[in-house]
């Protein structure tokens, strides 16, 4: 695997590729890469001749107050990682490389509609971020196709709705989330979790799951959506949302909406988790 810290570095790789006919999947990710993070390699080594994986942690796209600083940086083991799943190309750049003028960005990616309510809501500025650096990271790379967890849903709408707005040529794959056997979903702030805090994570996904059961009997979106805020919050949770729909405009789900996803963000002790499950609704 070969490993680079400048732009002009993966371009001049990644065109070396695109010159012979051969494609290439892209991985953006923030490093500490874990069983979940692995499995989307897999799924680009499927997909494409090479894979590229970039590790960035980007500020733009944390708050003030927010983990920026303590977010782990495990490049050493990360790169290993890459290794055994045979990553093709490791980029993983300074910040400086990013934004050579500190971050302070003229131009900036926002993508209301999608962006807003959930994680945008609790998060101001966040999908901003998120969306001005992966927009940098597709025009650094210029992959023919990416892949996203499933876990950051509303941040896999934002994309797919940025990619097709700015009609960038580049196929947008979602990969199921990885899950510990409690269900607790694969997520670098695991690791944030004390043992207690551990102990009860896995309910985040049992009160999806529960509301998911229920969904086709129940009228009410509302009162399912308060019965399981409080079930957390009686758990010891302090729940952000817990949010039945759309799952294509993340707008509220209506009765005859068939495509949903159930998405939950809650705080345990100082660790925020997201988590969501989609589901089609037969009618
Ligand atoms: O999901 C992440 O790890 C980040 O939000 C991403 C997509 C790499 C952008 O910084």
């Amino acid at each position: 695997m070969l490993q680079v810290n400048t732009i002009a570095a993966v371009r001049e790789q990644v065109a070396a590729w695109h010159r012979v006919g051969d494609t290439v999947a892209f991985v953006p990710t923030m490093g500490n890469l874990h069983a979940g993070h692995l499995a989307l390699v897999a799924a680009a080594r499927k997909l494409a001749d090479h894979v590229v994986v970039s590790i960035f942690v980007n500020p733009l796209q944390f708050g003030p107050n927010e983990d920026f600083d303590r977010y782990p940086r495990t490049l050493a083991e990360d790169a290993a990682k890459l290794e055994q799943v045979e990553a093709d190309l490791l980029f993983a750049p300074p910040v400086e490389e990013i934004y050579p003028h500190g971050q302070v960005v003229a131009t900036k990616v926002d993508v209301p509609g999608v962006s807003e309510g959930l994680c945008g809501a609790m998060r101001p500025g966040h999908f901003v971020g998120v969306a001005t650096v992966v927009a940098k990271l597709f025009n650094i790379v210029q992959p023919d196709l990416a892949i996203f967890g499933e876990k950051d849903f509303q941040q896999l709408q934002v994309i797919r709705k940025m990619v097709n707005d700015l009609c960038m040529p580049i196929e947008i794959v979602g990969v199921s989330t990885m899950r510990e056997a409690d269900g607790l979903a694969l997520s670098s702030r695991n690791q944030y979790l004390s043992t207690e805090e551990r102990s009860k994570a896995g309910m985040l996904y049992q009160q999806l799951r529960a509301a998911a059961d229920q969904l086709s009997e129940r009228d009410d979106f509302s009162t399912l959506e308060s019965e399981a805020m409080k079930a957390l919050h009686d758990a010891g949770f302090e729940p952000e949302y817990f949010a039945i729909r759309n799952a294509e405009t993340l707008l509220p789900a209506e009765k005859d909406t068939s495509e949903l996803v159930i998405l939950v963000a809650a705080r345990l002790g100082n660790t925020r988790l997201i988590d969501n499950i989609s589901l089609s609704l037969v009618k």
